[in-house]
């Protein structure tokens, strides 16, 4: 059986992930997992729960016990997580709950999962390239100017996405690093139209 086709697209904070990985998905005709959004939902359900976000063992329990639909809506046992899942009180602690080993042993077997069930897909993250899928057709590291990098990031404060960084390229598993047959790709000054005929061009 012929491996399913996968892009592995992962960067830090405000590298052009999303964006990069949409137009990368409709050229190929593919969907995308967002893999951040996942980290976000069990953040954003552990807030909602009453869950005390550093407490190792009941995120973990969360993580494996919820029913997670993840798409254009994130939906967490049924109720809809989407609007939450950029909230200042999820920035702040979604890389405290990504750092937890047990809940990313859970989340990354669900997105290969995903990959399965859809047939291959563009997937963005982190530890997409490295870890999730190290046999990905094309494994992509975006990175950008740190001016370029802050203004992409919208209303999120610098000084958090700063946060997220330092936890993310630190922690024990799956630290952010690009894998060693990674297209490191730098976005800044580049038009996504570009960027994408690029990372075409690798497959
Ligand atoms: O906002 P941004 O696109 O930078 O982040 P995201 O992709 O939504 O991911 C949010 C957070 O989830 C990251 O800061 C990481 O802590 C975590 N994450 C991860 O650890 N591994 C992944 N594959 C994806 C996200």
């Amino acid at each position: 059986m012929t491996e399913p086709l996968v892009v592995a697209i992962d960067g830090p904070a405000g590298s052009g992930k999303s964006t990069v990985a949409r137009a990368v998905a409709e050229r190929l005709g593919l969907e995308v997992l967002d893999t951040g959004s996942m980290y976000r939902a069990v953040t954003s359900l552990a807030l909602r729960e009453g869950v005390d976000p550093r407490d190792a063992d009941k995120v973990t329990i969360l993580a494996t016990a919820v029913d997670l639909r993840v798409g254009v809506r994130v939906l967490a046992d049924g109720v809809d997580l989407t609007k939450t899942l950029r909230s200042e009180a999820v920035n702040e602690l979604v890389s405290v709950v990504a750092s937890v080993p047990g809940v990313r042993r859970e989340l990354v077997e669900r997105q290969r999962a995903w990959v399965a069930e859809h047939g291959g897909g563009v997937v963005e993250g982190r530890d997409i390239g490295s870890v999730v899928f190290p046999n990905a057709a094309v494994k992509v590291f975006l990175t950008a100017s740190d001016a370029e990098r802050a203004r992409r990031r919208g209303d999120e404060a610098p000084e958090s996405v700063a946060r997220r960084d330092l936890l993310d390229g630190g922690r024990e598993v799956s630290p952010l690093v690009a894998a060693s047959d990674a297209h490191v790709l730098d976005t800044t000054d580049r038009a996504v139209g570009d960027v994408v005929e690029e990372i075409l061009s690798w497959l």
